[in-house]
Order: C-alpha cells, then sequence, then structure tokens
C-alpha cells in the first residue's frame, strides 16, 4: 500500500514537472473549495464516532432510499418498510409526505433502531410545494434569478413543514430540444442563463445554512447531461464531445456546486457510451476532484438496477458495485444496494472504505440539517393559499409572460393591452378554464382548487362583457387512443383530458360566441399529464387534439385574435405566427393563471420575460439553439468571415424551411420601446496573461438603455459575444451577462457588464479552460438577435 503512494506521488510530481507553470494555473484555476455548509469539525467528529458503531449492515442501510408513498417510476417495491428502518436497514425515503406519515417512520428510526440515526425524506418539490408557482421553464423567462430564490425558499418553508427536509430540485439539465418532455422542469437551452438561475434556485432552497428551520437540501438534477438525450426520447443516450459536455452541459451543475449544493442525482442515460449512474468521469474525476463536492450523490429512481438494461453488468452485484465505486452513495428505489453490497464487502470485492466514504457523506447532510437533534415535524394547521402566497405567485407569474407578437391590426392597433374600449370579450379553449392544466408538470402537492383560471379572472373584470366557449378538449379520439395504453394516469387523473366527442359541433359554437364579440382570447396548449415531464417526449409539436382547427375556425371569423400559449415546452406556433397578430407564451402559470394573465393582458403589468429556450418553425430544426458551432458554410452572412450569395445552393440550411427559430432565444415584447445606444469597452485591448493570471474582471461592457415609448417597463438587457478565433471552434453567439432593468418613459439608465476570465474562457483540445489572444465581438440588446455592437480584443 505504502509503495502505492509513494508511487503515485512520483507520478504527480513528474506530471507537474513536464506540464510547468500551466498546469500550475490550471490546477489553481479548479482548486475546489470546501462547502461550508457541509464542513464541520463538529459535524466531522459526530460522524466518525457513529460510524464505529455502526455495523456493516447498518452501514449499507444508509445507502438505501425507498418510496413507501406514491411512486414516481417504474416497478416500485412493495417491502416491510417498518421492518427494514427498525433494523437500520433504511436510511432514506422518498415520497412520504406530511407530518404524520413522516413521523410514523421516523419514530421507528429514531426509538426503535439501534443507533437511532434519523431517516432523511426526500421528495420532489420543482416549482412550488403546496403554493404552485409557474413551471421552472417559466420561472428562467423571467430573467430573473431573485424570482426563483424566492419561489425555492417559499418551497422550502411549506416541505419542511411537511416533514421533507431534502428537496429533488433544482433541476438543471441544459434542454436544447423541445421533443423531451422535461423540458419543461428546465431553465432552458443556454449554460449562461441556466447556471445563474441554478446558483439561485440552490440558495433559496438551503438558504446558505442547511441548519436553519426554513431550509432544505437540495439534489441538483440529473447529473449529467440528461437533457441531451438523442432525439428528445426521454431516457435515451447522449454522446458528445467532452469539450461540449463541460463547456454546456456540465456549467449550471457545477454553478450548483459551487452554490453549495448538499446533494446531487446522477441521472438515467449513459454519456458516451458510459451511464451516468456508474460514470467515474462525471461523477469522481469531476465531481468531486475537481469541484471538490462535498455532499452525497443519490441515483435517479432506479438508476442502479437499470445498469443491468444499459449492459455494463451481468448481474446485480456487478452493477451496484460500479455505481457506488463511481460515486453513486445511495440507490434509490434500485433495491440492489441493500442486497448486494454488504455481500461484496465480506467477499473483498469492495473495500469497507468505499462504503464508509458513501455512509459518511450521508451522515453529514443529515447532520448539518440537524435531523439528529430534531427529528420529527410538529403536526401544523392544514395548508391554505393565503393573500401573502398568492401575491407572491401572481408577481413570479407576470415576470414569466413572454409576449411573442403584437402587431398592429388595421383600423384596431395593437391589440395588446386590452383597452376600456373593447367591450365584448370572446374567450375560447380548452385552457380558458382548465384549473388542473395551469398548474403545469411535477405540481405534486398542489390542489386545483387553489387556481384561479382566465376565465374566472376574465368574469370578475368583465361582468357580461365576457362571453366564452371551450370550443374543444385538449385531446382528439387518436390522441385518446394512444394514450389509454400507458398506464401512468398523474396525480390529478386524466378524465378531464378525454376529447369532447363531437369537437365540430363545439368548434361551430365557438366560432358563433367569437362572431358575437369584438376580440376574441384563444387560450391553447398540451395536456400537462399527458404530453409534458418525464416519459412525455413528442414528436409533434403542434397543439393537440383539435385545437389548431379551433384556431384556424376562429380566426376566419375576422375577428381580432390575442392567441395565449399555455404549456410547457416550446409548440411550433407557425401557423399562428403567420396569422394571428397578438401571441402570449404564458407556460403553465400556477395558481395565479387567471389573475396574471389578466395583468398582462389588460396592461396593469407591461410583460418582461424573454424566451429561455428558441421557438422552431418546423420540428425538423431540433435541437435548435442560438448558440451553434460555425459551420464552414454558413447560411448567413452576418456571422461568417465569408459573406455568402443567398442564391448560392451548397449552404448549411434547409431546403424547404429557414434555419432560424420562429421566436429566438433572448426574444420577448414590451408594451413600451427600448433604444440600445452603441455599447462600449472600458479597455479595449487586454493581454492574455493578465486574463489567466486573475480571474477578475478585466474590462466592462457599458451600454445606455432608453425606454422611448409612453408606459414604464422592464427589460431584460442581454450581453452577448463571440470569440472569432480560437484553437477550438466556438458558438457563434454566446450569453455573457443580462440583467432586469425597470425604465419610466423616457428615462435612460446606464448597464455594465463584466468581462473577465469566467465569461471568456473556453475548453481547448487539452480539456482545460483556457483565454488565447483574439477578438471578441459583443452584442448587447433585447434578444439573441442584438445588433448594437463594439469589440475587445486579448493580444499577446
Ligand atoms: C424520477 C425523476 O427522473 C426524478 O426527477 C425524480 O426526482 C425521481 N423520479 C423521484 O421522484
Amino acid at each position: 500500500m505504502k509503495t502505492l503512494f509513494v508511487r503515485a506521488f512520483l507520478l504527480s510530481l513528474l506530471i507537474l514537472l513536464l506540464a510547468g507553470p500551466d498546469w500550475a494555473l490550471a490546477t489553481a484555476q479548479s482548486r475546489p473549495v470546501p462547502n461550508p455548509q457541509l464542513a464541520s469539525r463538529d459535524v466531522d467528529v459526530r460522524v466518525e464516532a457513529l460510524l464505529k458503531e455502526m455495523t456493516l449492515e447498518e452501514k449499507v442501510g444508509q445507502l438505501v432510499q425507498f418510496s413507501a408513498g406514491y411512486a414516481t417510476g417504474p416497478g416500485a417495491s412493495n417491502l416491510r418498510y417498518d421492518e427494514l428502518v427498525g433494523k437500520g436497514q433504511l436510511g432514506s425515503m422518498l415520497n412520504v409526505v406530511g407530518a404524520e406519515a413522516t413521523n410514523h417512520y421516523q419514530h421507528i428510526a429514531m426509538e426503535k433502531s439501534r443507533l437511532h440515526i434519523p431517516i432523511i425524506f426526500g421528495l420532489d418539490v420543482i416549482h412550488g410545494h403546496r403554493t404552485t408557482f409557474p413551471i421552472p421553464l417559466a420561472i428562467a423567462a423571467s430573467w430573473d434569478p431573485d424570482a426563483a430564490k424566492l419561489v425555492a425558499h417559499t418551497s422550502a418553508v411549506e416541505a419542511r413543514a411537511d416533514g421533507v427536509p431534502w428537496v429533488f430540485s433544482p433541476m438543471v439539465d441544459i434542454a436544447r430540444d423541445p421533443r423531451w418532455g422535461r423540458i419543461v422542469e428546465s431553465n432552458g437551452e443556454d449554460p449562461y442563463l441556466g447556471s445563474a438561475m441554478a446558483r439561485a434556485w440552490v440558495n433559496g432552497f438551503q438558504q446558505g445554512d442547511l441548519s436553519r428551520p426554513d431550509s432544505v437540501a437540495v439534489s441538483v438534477k440529473h447529473f449529467a447531461a440528461y437533457g441531451a438525450a438523442i432525439a428528445g426520447r426521454d431516457y435515451n443516450a447522449t454522446d458528445m464531445s467532452e469539450i461540449t459536455l463541460r463547456q454546456v452541459y456540465l456549467e449550471p451543475y457545477h454553478a450548483a456546486v459551487e452554490a453549495g449544493a448538499a446533494t446531487m442525482m446522477s441521472s438515467f442515460n449513459s454519456i458516451n457510451g458510459i451511464p451516468a449512474s456508474a460514470n467515474p468521469l462525471t461523477l469522481t474525476q469531476i465531481l468531486r476532484k475537481e469541484w471538490g463536492f462535498d455532499g452525497f450523490v443519490v441515483s435517479d429512481w432506479g438508476a442502479v438496477s437499470e445498469l443491468l438494461n444499459h449492459s455494463i453488468g451481468a448481474d446485480g452485484a456487478t452493477v451496484a458495485r460500479k455505481a457506488l465505486e463511481a460515486g453513486v452513495d445511495m440507490d434509490m428505489e434500485g433495491n440492489l444496494y441493500g442486497t448486494t453490497i454488504a455481500g461484496q464487502v465480506r467477499s473483498g470485492k469492495i473495500p469497507e472504505g468505499v462504503v464508509d466514504e458513501a455512509v459518511r457523506r450521508i451522515l453529514r447532510v443529515k447532520y448539518a440539517l440537524g435531523l439528529f437533534d430534531h427529528p420529527y415535524t410538529a403536526q401544523g394547521p392544514a395548508y391554505e393559499a393565503t393573500p401573502e402566497r398568492r401575491a407572491l405567485a401572481r408577481k413570479v407569474a407576470d415576470e414569466t409572460m413572454v409576449l411573442l407578437k403584437n402587431d398592429p391590426v388595421e383600423g384596431v392597433g395593437s391589440l395588446l393591452p386590452l383597452t376600456s374600449k373593447t367591450k365584448k370579450v370572446a374567450l375560447i379553449g380548452p385552457m380558458a378554464d382548465n384549473a388542473a392544466e395551469m398548474l403545469g408538470a411535477w405540481s405534486g402537492q398542489s390542489n386545483p382548487k387553489d387556481v384561479i383560471t382566465l376565465k374566472a379572472e376574465l368574469a370578475r373584470r368583465l361582468g357580461d362583457r365576457l362571453l366564452y366557449a371551450e370550443g374543444c378538449g385538449l385531446l382528439s379520439g387518436e390522441d385518446a387512443n394512444v394514450l389509454k395504453h400507458v398506464s401512468f394516469t398523474g396525480p390529478t387523473g386524466a378524465d378531464e383530458h378525454l376529447p369532447v366527442p363531437d369537437d365540430a359541433k363545439t368548434i361551430a359554437e365557438a366560432v358563433a360566441t367569437a362572431q358575437n364579440a369584438d376580440i376574441a382570447i384563444v387560450a391553447l396548449g398540451e395536456p400537462t399529464n399527458w404530453m409534458e415531464g418525464e416519459a412525455s417526449s413528442r414528436v409533434h409539436l403542434g397543439f393537440t387534439g383539435s385545437q389548431e382547427k379551433l384556431l384556424e375556425a376562429v380566426a376566419a371569423t375576422g375577428k381580432p385574435v390575442v392567441l395565449v400559449v399555455l404549456a410547457g415546452r416550446p409548440l411550433v406556433l407557425k401557423w399562428a405566427g403567420a396569422h394571428v397578430p397578438a401571441i402570449l407564451e404564458a407556460w403553465s402559470p400556477g395558481i395565479e393563471a387567471g389573475p396574471a394573465l389578466a395583468d398582462v393582458l389588460f396592461g396593469d403589468v407591461n410583460p418582461s420575460g424573454k424566451l429561455p429556450a428558441s421557438l422552431p418553425r418546423a420540428v425538423g430544426q431540433e435541437p435548435l439553439y442560438y448558440a451553434q458551432l460555425p459551420t464552414g458554410r454558413p447560411a448567413h452572412g452576418d456571422l461568417s468571415h465569408m459573406p455568402r450569395n443567398s442564391e448560392e445552393k451548397f449552404l448549411s440550411r434547409y431546403m424547404d424551411e429557414e434555419n432560424s427559430a420562429l421566436f429566438p432565444f433572448g426574444w420577448g415584447l414590451s408594451y413600451t420601446r427600448f433604444r440600445y445606444a452603441q455599447p462600449t469597452v472600458s479597455r479595449a485591448e487586454v493581454p492574455v496573461g493578465e486574463i489567466l493570471a486573475e480571474h477578475k474582471p478585466v474590462t466592462m461592457v457599458g451600454v445606455d438603455v432608453t425606454n422611448t415609448g409612453s408606459v414604464a417597463g422592464t427589460e431584460v438587457v442581454q450581453l452577448y459575444i463571440r470569440n472569432t478565433v480560437a484553437s477550438v471552434e466556438q458558438p457563434v453567439r454566446e450569453l455573457k451577462g443580462f440583467t432586469r432593468v425597470t425604465l419610466a418613459p423616457g428615462e435612460t439608465k446606464h448597464v455594465e457588464f463584466p468581462l473577465g476570465f469566467d465569461e471568456l474562457s473556453f475548453y481547448n483540445v487539452e480539456i482545460r479552460r483556457t483565454v488565447e489572444p483574439t477578438t471578441y465581438t459583443i452584442w448587447v440588446g433585447g434578444s439573441s438577435l442584438a445588433t448594437a455592437g463594439t469589440s475587445f480584443k486579448v493580444v499577446e
């Protein structure tokens, strides 16, 4: 053993000498910092003392997690949980909610088990616990990390009161393909925006101190690159270069770890042929060694046993060993750690030290959360959506609405905001009065009764000036036929989504309703339970059922139409984009759906949301994202060195559709207009050595933004850069800064963004983050189409 250490030491010394000063630099750049939320001498002493007392079976018990409540995955085990807990063989449970249910198991753990080690209860708390806020993709559309932080904190308070000190959240997977149903839980396509949101969610949940009664530990998921499932098919393999993995997909997880994330969840997918739940590169090398993560890793549901399907081992014992040794500390519902690890330690296949280390990591989090000292949850009053919680839910939803289009209509002007001149409003569509649908995917503990629908709110505001027709159902008979084979019905059941038996009749009624009004608001989308979230990939990204038919029929009346889109993913809005003058992307807005929608429709709130993911013209463009790598034959002259004639055939483009998004990343209109002055840089040239030596801003990009319209508004000012010449191709544009600025009519504000190593660096072929001499093109504006530009040079 000793010689091994000596050899390893000499080898590192040799690498150091050969690599020279650059190596030292790279190491200094990524030196991990211990997480102050987990590292404490007192905790370490208690953990070590307890570990000494534990039998091998009790140690392994800490690595086991089962769901004793509802199932959020296939093949839930049905074991004798009371008995396992009593024997100290079940350290964690999921989907057990509420003081009564959690206390039941906790009493057994604390009073009957030999060492009185508390259970850590985990739950999916994705966009609110009891109070349901907009879906995460919508919150990302606010480009307001503080909003995410407040949502996370409110959720933490409610979850804790329900006996849940650990949430399987935030989901920080980069999602560039809306065929993947889980884009709904994500922050969209961009690593910079995704990282800002990841930090905010972690800080909001954990409050920088896990022992506080209003904080919960997070489990950042799904590590790693789960969002890059090939063809957008859930659970599918991912395959990408290590540079893309690190520079795009891993960034938000890293941000979350730096923010102090206490735990991570390993994902279902494989990454370049190695399953993520047994992947030494991501779980050990990157997560622990490079990032210094000192919390624990829980597998996703059954991800350890599914390693058998991934075919990296012929039996349960082998795959369990691979997962544990790669760095998965806890087995969620796989039922393999509990049954195979102890035996393999006894036979010498697994060193006991590996088990000890996993146990240490888990116990550390349990101590940090204060579970040993305060294991139980007091039975509180029944949940109530109080006015304060409603106000927050509404404010957040207000910020998430993205005004995609608001073209003037002849003789009427812009349809939005609605004015008092609008006499009769026809509200049409299966989303207009559908409470359950407003909650969105992963709203497990929510209650549709808390939802105020758009119809309810418009009826309150307009009285008998409101006319209403549902128009059609969310599903067609054909959809229903396909879906009847799917056994999972979701928390609210599926009955409300069954197709309306005679769509032709209901569409005719809706047309008549529109004809009797001055304007039609058509609220359409896709059904949450069936079509969004986990295991809900789609190949057709249009409105489901007969909704498009309904929209076309209402538009054909000639009445001005405002389309409100309620969906958890970017849908293809091509027909609407060409024929409907006003479109509002409203996602799944949560319990205050109606009031927040009305705020924006009536102009009480000026919309400020911006798309966190590109909206395609056609499904065939997917994966579609703005930060593409250049090609040798670009279709758009503006981002190439060699502008080409657009008549040229041999270009990287489609023959039957444009390359660009219908509505691009960062896009979102306002009821006012913003003017951007020419941006400036405080230093136009900086030596590369200075950037590499100090990880500080080296130049400031400044810009004046003016509200040139007649109403106050908030603009999300976005900074994009392009590294024009590098040893490894860099994207044609990358977001590297953003901020929300509120401006009164006529007001100008100066906005500044720092640029330094963090924003300018990229991975070179040696997989080292670096900066090279080059010129960066810089754009500042209100979307990824920003044109106001300048440049900045990195010199030798
Ligand atoms: C499976 C999902 O992928 C994950 O997001 C979730 O946290 C677990 N099930 C637990 O419900």
